[in-house]
């Protein structure tokens, strides 16, 4: 069956059909997209208009101008219909927009969670921040020292029994695992001159394990020297550091006591934390300070002149007092933890609390 020549009647028939097409099928439409394959479909290259006027071929001369004033017409018509369908899209669709809840910008943000210090690095900052505070200033030295530091110059002679290997981690040549923070003073009086007042953090090592004792744990030693310093600054500055840390209305008291490096030395003890003072606990004596009323809760004394010898430094002329303070022991009573190897085993259970 051949195609039968097309009649400028019938171009203008299809092209009325195609304009009725296209308003029908406007209505349907819902979306951009779909408006934009419409407009291809109908005024693209390809399209069905194009399609039709394909037919102008066959038409007489004549007959031509008129038809395609017809087509442009109903191009533009459509051109119209269709930009008109998408000024209503676009009010559809910012009413939408306008129409969805409110953006409530007082809302809490979701933040990424922050961490926080570790109970022992914030007592260690505690008790360095108190002592800055009160003008000693940060020395250190290293945690795998000689012999000399860690026990000679500290008037710690060869048999003493602080050096038993059941305490002290030997290492080799004649160094050890530091079992206290005190070396550090026989380094800054070896290094600088009077006056000193310095204070010494870090980690320590003793061969001991139990719930009150780590094989590691952290000291804050301190150290002032200078002329004319004696007993009296040594409990006014233990007292004020002590009361800074614990409450100004705690009672601290000083027990005569023994270090070899300090003559004479003094234990300082602070009223129970637990139980304040009276001694007494729920069940009978406070678990804590044993029915003493007392926590000991550092070492101290005046630096032995056998200790300034060793640094050069000259006993009759310079005196100075010394303390050391186990870090662990002041996080345990300030927040009432009863086994120091809770702090080492990163149960987030546990460090989440602080
Ligand atoms: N070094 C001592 C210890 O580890 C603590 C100490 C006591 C340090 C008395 C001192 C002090 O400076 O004067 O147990």
């Amino acid at each position: 069956m051949t195609e039968a020549a097309p009649t400028p009647g019938s171009i203008g028939q299809q092209l009325k059909v195609l304009g009725a097409e296209v308003v029908l099928s406007l209505e349907s439409v819902d979306d951009k997209t779909a408006l934009e394959a419409l407009r291809v479909e109908v005024l693209g290259k390809k399209g069905k208009l194009t399609k039709i006027l394909r037919g102008l071929a066959g038409v007489a001369p004549e007959e031509r101008p008129k038809i395609g004033h017809a087509a442009n017409e109903v191009k533009a018509a459509v051109e119209r219909a269709i930009e008109d369908k998408a000024k209503l899209l676009d009010q559809a669709e910012r009413q939408a927009r306008l129409d969805r809840p409110q953006l409530d910008v007082t809302l809490p943000a979701f933040g990424q969670p922050h961490g926080h210090l570790h109970p022992l690095a914030a007592t260690m900052k505690e008790v360095c921040d108190t002592l800055c505070g009160l003008g000693f200033s940060i020395a250190e030295g290293p945690e795998v020292e000689d012999e000399y530091h860690n026990f000679e110059a500290l008037n710690i002679p060869q048999n003493h029994p602080a050096r038993d290997m059941q305490d002290t981690f030997f290492v080799d040549g004649g160094r050890v695992l530091r079992t206290h923070t005190s070396p550090v003073q026989i380094r800054a009086m070896e290094s600088q001159q009077p006056p000193l007042m310095i204070i010494a953090p870090g980690a320590v090592y003793r061969h001991d394990d139990d719930v009150t004792h780590s094989p590691m744990f952290h000291q804050v030693e301190g150290l002032m020297v200078d002329r004319h310093v004696t007993f009296r600054h040594l409990k006014g500055v233990l007292t004020a550091f002590l009361h800074r840390l614990f409450g100004e209305d705690v009672s601290v008291r000083f027990r005569p006591s023994y270090f070899p490096f300090t003559e004479p030395s003094a234990e300082v003890d602070i009223a129970c934390v637990i139980c304040g003072g009276d001694g007494s606990g729920a069940a009978g004596a406070c678990r804590v300070c044993k029915g003493t009323g007392w926590l000991e809760i550092l070492g101290s004394g005046m630096v032995h002149p056998a200790v300034f010898e060793h640094v050069g430094y000259d006993p009759e002329v310079y005196t100075g007092f010394a303390f050391g303070i186990g870090v662990e022991r002041v996080a345990m009573l300030k927040h009432g933890i009863d086994d120091i190897r809770l702090f080492f085993a990163n149960d987030l259970r546990f460090i989440q609390q602080f």
